[in-house]
């Protein structure tokens, strides 16, 4: 199978990356990225584009599913309104022009707690971008609702490592549900979704993903 994966430099994308690379049932792998990727294979294909003037007639936004762990925090944008356009409207213009090209599938790195009507910002976000791709059309749609993603960033985010240090250590008494979600658990089981490519919309929740 084809796949194109978005946020492929990024802390689950990058797993995703090599998980998909190394699976002899994906044939291609496209990523779009904004820098270059820092590795080459023959499966690969990775067009620099800007995420503001995506190509609308590219070859390779016709595959057969997406994955999508793009997105970024309140802190590097710098706005809710620029956050906003980098986690749903980017997510968002690539499902419209994969399905606009016949791709059926599409597989979203989501976070648990989305919520389209949600006070907080971030689940607010998170869950209008589920609400809109809903709408694009395609056959197979999965959210994966990722809890607190552990592993080593480059990106410091003090918070976030407190938050994962706690939680690590309390995981084999936290419910599943609270235990912080290895990057490498949250990639597998997008490629499976995206490989599967159940009829419908598929809700993958945290304990599917957590360690
Ligand atoms: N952090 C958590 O605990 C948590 C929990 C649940 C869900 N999530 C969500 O899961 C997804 C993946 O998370 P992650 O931690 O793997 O993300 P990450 O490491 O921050 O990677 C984000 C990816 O998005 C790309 N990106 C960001 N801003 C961009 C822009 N303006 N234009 C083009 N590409 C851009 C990055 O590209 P560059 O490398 O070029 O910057 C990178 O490939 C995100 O949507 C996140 O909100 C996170």
């Amino acid at each position: 199978m084809k796949l194109l994966l978005v946020g492929a430099t990024g802390l689950v994308g990058s797993h995703a990356l090599r998980l998909a690379l190394d699976d002899s049932r994906i044939t291609q792998v496209t990523s779009p990225v904004r820098r270059a990727l820092p590795l080459a294979h023959h499966k690969l294909r990775a067009p620099i584009v800007d995420y503001e003037a995506l190509p609308t007639d590219a070859d390779w936004w016709q595959v057969d599913a997406v994955i999508c762990a793009l997105g970024t925090t309140m802190k590097v944008a710098g706005s809710e309104a620029a956050f906003h356009r980098v986690d749903h409207d980017y997510p968002l213009a690539v499902a419209r022009l994969a399905h606009h090209h016949g791709t059926p599938t599409y597989v979203l790195n989501s976070a648990t707690g989305a919520d389209a009507n949600s006070r907080f910002f971030y689940n607010k976000v998170k869950g209008e971008l589920e609400r809109d791709l809903a709408e694009v059309g395609f056959s197979s749609l999965a959210y994966a609702r990722a809890g607190l993603i552990g592993g080593a960033r480059t990106e410091s985010r003090p918070m976030e490592r407190v938050a994962i240090s706690v939680l690590g250590a309390l995981g084999p008494v936290l419910p599943r549900r609270l235990r912080v979600c290895p990057p490498q658990n949250i990639a597998r089981v997008m490629i499976e979704s995206a490989i599967q490519a159940r009829p419908g919309v598929h809700i993958i929740p945290s304990t599917a993903m957590t360690q």
